[in-house]
């Protein structure tokens, strides 16, 4: 254990919680500031339990229940509220106006973009919608996603297709990397101009090999759109590697911020491919209803701000902005080993069990696994397995879309081999039922 972590240890233990940034409202009293200052975090170990439970301090989420949802909802920590409650009160005492275009900035240095490339959403959905309805295509175009799309992945294509009399087809998410390769491939035709996959399903929760897909689709010059609803915060994403044009995520799953915050990035070369379909303030280089000749739309913005328009609530983007620098504290890479170490762990735990009724859905490839864990059990429904998980105290979702009808777990660096021991002891009991 490195001098300076034995420190910090005991001095958090004597405090008796970690706080990552200073805050002045809530549950003050039991979690006073540390300073990091010298606190060096890259020699966190994934499997320092003591230190991620006095991490778990800082989520108020309750502990009579266990969370396992991360996936749906990411609840956020004290100094994401904290700063979301300050903000509202400056703005509300103050009047000021404005502020959340510090938060594209943020999230580009976070994610290797530059902040032109941002567009701030409320949502995934919302970003995938400015793609799915601003691409250009016409009648007869095809456009290819997965067989385990989540509805917000799938509306807005599928609504663009029924809109314009467009063919939607889909390929199959394989158990391993090169099966999805493959099937993607033998799935192309000459009339494939989007393929639109997510980065993590949301069903299963597989890492799709997205710079793979962004070569043979760069090959093929066909669009693609990455639906990166579950990468924020999950992994320690570089989006100038990742190598695609168009990724949509949010910051309230897997970053833990506020709820209704996302964005899109769109990489500067692909801007110009896009209409924008709504507009306002921030969209335009300039407009004029009274000025002769004609009232006229000057031109757009040479930023993917074009997407993105009027007033935002500047209180959740602090938020986001605080959920950056809890993440960016702790290192991303710091929390994506974490959060691979706590699936893998489960997955283990269910594998040993040896129990034939258990089938385990994610795929144990190691490149292919992320936060998530699916199964379902072949002498229960998962609708059943999912009411006697929360009469049991587990918050767990259950996977309707696409028939995959299973059983999703979703771990965070709030949770714990503890807690996961418990939800297996739980899952054995079901499959012996
Ligand atoms: C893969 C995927 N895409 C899109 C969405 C929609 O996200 P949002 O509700 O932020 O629009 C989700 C939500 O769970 C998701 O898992």
């Amino acid at each position: 254990m490195a001098t300076d972590r034995r420190k910090f240890l005991k001095q958090a233990t004597q405090l008796g919680a970690l706080s990552i940034l200073p805050f002045s409202g809530f549950a003050k009293n039991n979690t006073p500031e540390i300073d990091f200052s010298s606190f060096d975090f890259t020699k966190i170990n994934t499997d320092d339990e003591q230190f991620w439970k006095m991490l778990r301090l800082q989520f108020p989420l309750h502990t009579e229940k266990i969370y396992l949802n991360n996936g749906t909802m990411g609840p956020s920590p004290y100094p994401v509220i904290e700063a979301v409650n300050q903000k509202m009160l400056q703005v509300d005492t103050t009047g000021e106006y404005g502020g959340w275009e510090e938060s594209r900035k943020t999230i580009a240095k976070f994610v290797n973009a530059t902040e032109d490339e941002i567009c701030l959403t409320h949502n995934v959905t919302e970003g995938i919608n400015i793609i799915a309805q601003g691409l250009e295509l016409k009648k007869g175009d095809e456009i290819l996603l997965t067989n385990h799309e989540h509805v917000g992945g799938a509306l807005p294509w599928l609504h663009r297709a029924k809109v314009q009399d467009l063919k939607v087809d889909y390929f199959v998410i394989g158990k391993t990397a090169d099966q999805t390769m493959a099937n993607l491939k033998s799935k192309i035709t000459k009339k494939t101009k989007v393929i639109a996959v997510p980065h993590i399903v949301c069903t299963i929760g597989q890492i799709q090999p997205i710079k793979e897909i962004v070569e043979l689709a760069k090959k093929q010059n066909i669009e693609l759109f990455v639906d990166g609803a579950h990468g924020m915060g999950m992994l320690n994403l570089d989006l100038h590697d990742l190598g695609c044009d168009y990724y949509a995520t949010c910051c309230h799953k897997w970053l833990c911020g506020p709820k209704g915050t996302g964005f899109l990035y769109v990489k500067k070369e692909a801007l110009d491919k896009l209409q924008a379909r709504y507009v306002g303030a921030g969209s335009d280089t300039g407009w004029s209803v009274i000025e002769p000749p004609t009232p006229v739309l000057k031109g757009y913005a040479t930023t993917a701000h074009r997407f993105d328009y009027g007033t935002q609530n500047a209180s959740i983007w602090a938020g986001v902005n605080a959920a950056i620098k809890f993440f960016d504290t702790i290192t991303m890479a710091v929390v994506e080993e974490r959060v691979k170490y706590l699936s893998t762990y489960l997955q283990n735990e269910l594998l040993k069990l040896k129990n034939d009724n258990i089938e385990l859905l994610t795929s144990t490839e190691p490149k292919s696994r992320g936060g998530v864990t699916a199964f379902k059990l072949k002498n229960m429904d998962f609708t059943k397995l999912q009411t006697e998980a929360t009469n049991a105290g587990f918050r767990v979702r259950a996977v309707a879309e696409n028939n995959v009808n299973c059983i999703r777990i979703s771990t965070h660096i709030y949770n714990s081999p503890e807690e996961i021991n418990k939800f297996v002891k739980f899952v054995e009991e079901m499959a012996m039922k």
